[in-house]
């Protein structure tokens, strides 16, 4: 029996951080963001619902996957502060999964109504790439959902992102700000090298007509941190890039949700 989707209620804010393709560093972003919220003090909650390629439990290097408690409900596994659930504690990682639409929505319905996830302040959400299936299930159970588009910076990418976007507009959700990533690159010298080009982010907000909460930088150690389940906020907080994340999860706490939430949107 479902048990009561626990986002329905008001506390809560759902962040969905969405992009038009992978690769450009989403996961990293939703990683790092939801890390950063957790160090001002915030209780975070994340799924990781990029079911074509799971990787916020190697990011956040949480190894295990959840506790049933005895109510029969999900105990999510935490790292620095933040309880994730992700498709990939649930599918062996060299197995080829073909998700079609029903499963997934029944998945992402348990993954919010079958988990012991108390009344966090913030569920961050990795999105998969591009548009479908989990978005349109998203909004559904989570009409409340606000949007963040991540981007590279080079011009032509944002018309890639923007489908992101126009898709979050087909379900009403709202899109709040755009992150840009892998926008620079310091050298050993100092100088900044734009190696992707320079100004999509702000193009695309432009566009979009909503903020670029921040530019993040190529850097090495955020790879590194990526793959030893170290996020870099927590790594090297006192880098460049940490900064950036640290400047765009302040700014994301600042805005005061515009939707009001009315309880007969409700689904579940
Ligand atoms: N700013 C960055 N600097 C260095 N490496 C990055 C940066 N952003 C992402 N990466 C690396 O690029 C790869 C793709 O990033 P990822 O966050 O997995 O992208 P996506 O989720 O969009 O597919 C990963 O290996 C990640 O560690
Ligand atoms: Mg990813």
């Amino acid at each position: 029996m479902p048990g009561e989707n626990p986002f329905s209620h008001a506390k809560t804010r759902v962040i969905a951080v969405a992009s038009g393709k992978g690769g450009v560093g989403k996961s990293s972003v939703t990683t790092n963001l939801a890390v950063a919220l957790a160090r001002k003090g915030k209780d975070v909650a994340a799924i990781d619902a990029d079911v074509w390629g799971f990787s916020m439990p190697r990011m956040l290097g949480v190894e295990n996957g959840p506790e049933l408690n005895e109510d029969n409900q999900m105990i999510p596994p935490s790292a620095y502060g933040v309880r994730l659930l992700s498709m990939g504690f649930f599918v062996p990682e060299d197995q080829a999964v073909i998700w079609r639409g029903p499963m997934l929505h029944k998945a992402l319905e348990q993954f919010l109504t079958d988990v012991a996830w108390g009344e966090p302040d913030y569920l961050i959400i990795d999105m998969p790439p591009g548009t479908g299936d989990v978005s349109l299930s998203m909004s559904q159970f989570l009409p409340r959902a606000e949007v963040v588009i991540v981007t590279t910076p080079q011009p032509a990418a944002q018309a890639v992102a923007q489908r992101a976007a126009a898709m979050a507009e087909k379900v009403e959700l709202d899109v709040i700000g755009v992150v840009e990533n892998m926008s620079w690159f310091r050298g050993d010298d100092g100088v900044s090298y734009e190696i992707f080009g320079a100004g999509g982010g702000q193009e695309l907000a432009d566009r979009l007509e909503v903020p670029l909460l921040g530019r993040i930088p190529l850097v090495p150690a955020l790879r590194a941190g990526g793959d030893d389940g170290h996020p870099i906020v927590v790594a090297d907080p006192e880098s460049e890039a940490a900064q950036c994340f640290v400047s765009v999860a302040d700014q994301i706490d600042a805005i005061t949700p515009t939707r009001i939430y009315r309880s007969e949107l409700k689904i579940l």
